[in-house]
């Protein structure tokens, strides 16, 4: 499919989630088959402008990953032109601008989901990230900040841009994750308001979902975020319910849990292959990465809240390696 300049395989995007969708936790779910477009979670521009070096690791071999999308927040100008320039050394295929990040810590710096409160703002940020990039440019939003009474402005400030998409997740900025809080029908509005074709996103979580999502809002492609979580093969089950009608077996076992895990492990140290020279302990982050991603492993297992307890006290990868192999 065509996503602005971009081919796609398909119409599925996972999206960027800090301490998540990291560089193994994106192999490991392109394992399982193909996955349109991955994204880097957000690197903050002002780091990326004064401290450089402590970003590198995010960006370790990306090239590897393409499709792949490189997400920035802030809304300094010198430090988004810094942070371009620095990029600019990296294959990539997509510059992506955050609009809709609510953390305290975004909203208290005006950034991420702050630039829904100020459009002039985001309007000379998307211009400057079009001037200064050689990538496409696409920008991830919320349906507004306290309420969707700015979609129209927001929609002809799009459409002024140049940008290549946009992607909305179809919620304020004040309804953080709240499952009340779900608008597709803003999606909607704003799919049939710019001239760009539109990702959506927000709770999508098998095929059934994605199958209403795409129904009501009539959007271009579709991003899916938590719902990886534990699950990589979630990508997979859309597609194939959305192009052969094929509901998929979301069994777990702890047969898969060790498959899944033993994958993981591969990715972890397949990334670390060869990072030299930055600062931070690959033990450490192997241990992180992995006791994280067993923890969601196990989500869907009956009465496995003492074992995710057992799970999230292990201090040591051996530990953690004695929990998962014992488990039949
Ligand atoms: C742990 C976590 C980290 C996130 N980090 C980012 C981020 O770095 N950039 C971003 O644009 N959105 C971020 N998001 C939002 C997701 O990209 C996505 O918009 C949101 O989770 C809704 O999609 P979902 O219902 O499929 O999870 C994050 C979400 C979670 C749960």
């Amino acid at each position: 499919m065509k996503l602005g300049t971009l081919f796609l395989e398909n119409n599925l995007i996972l999206a960027p989630m800090l301490q998540v969708s990291t560089a193994p936790f994106r192999l490991f779910c392109r394992k399982f088959g193909n996955i349109g477009l991955v994204s880097v979670p957000m690197l903050y521009t002002k780091r990326i402008e004064t401290h450089s070096r402590t970003v590198l690791r995010f960006l370790h071999k990306i090239e590897e990953e393409r499709p792949v999308s490189v997400q920035l927040i802030g809304s300094d100008l010198d430090a988004l032109k810094s942070s371009i320039d620095f990029l600019e050394s990296y294959s990539f295929d997509v510059l992506d601008i955050n609009a809709g990040c609510p953390s305290r810590r975004a909203i208290k710096a005006k950034e991420g989901g702050y630039l829904l409160k100020n459009l002039d703002e985001l309007e000379t940020l998307l211009k400057t990230s079009i001037k200064y990039s050689s990538r496409p440019v696409s920008l991830k939003m919320r349906t507004g900040f306290n309420n969707t009474n700015n979609i129209e402005r927001i929609a002809d400030i799009v459409n002024r841009s140049g940008i290549d998409f946009l992607t909305i997740h179809g919620r304020t900025v004040k309804g953080r994750y709240l499952d009340s809080t779900l608008d597709l029908n803003t999606i909607k509005k704003i799919k049939s308001l710019v001239k760009i074709p539109v990702v959506g996103n927000g709770n999508i979580e098998g095929g059934l979902t994605a199958e209403k999502f795409l129904e009501i809002t009539n959007v271009d492609a579709l991003m899916v975020g938590r719902a990886s979580m534990g699950n990589p093969e979630i990508f997979q089950q859309i597609n194939q319910y959305l192009t052969k009608g094929i509901e998929s077996n979301l069994e777990n076992s702890f047969f898969k849990v060790r498959k899944y895990f033993k994958l993981y492990e591969e990715c972890v140290d397949e990334y670390l292959d060869d990072i030299i020279d930055m600062p931070f302990s690959h033990e450490k982050f192997k241990f992180m990465e992995l006791r994280r991603n067993a923890i969601w492993f196990i989500k869907n297992i009956q009465d496995s809240i003492s074992l995710r307890t057992q799970i999230s006290k292990t201090k040591s990868l051996e530990e953690l390696h004695q929990i998962i192999n014992s488990l039949n």
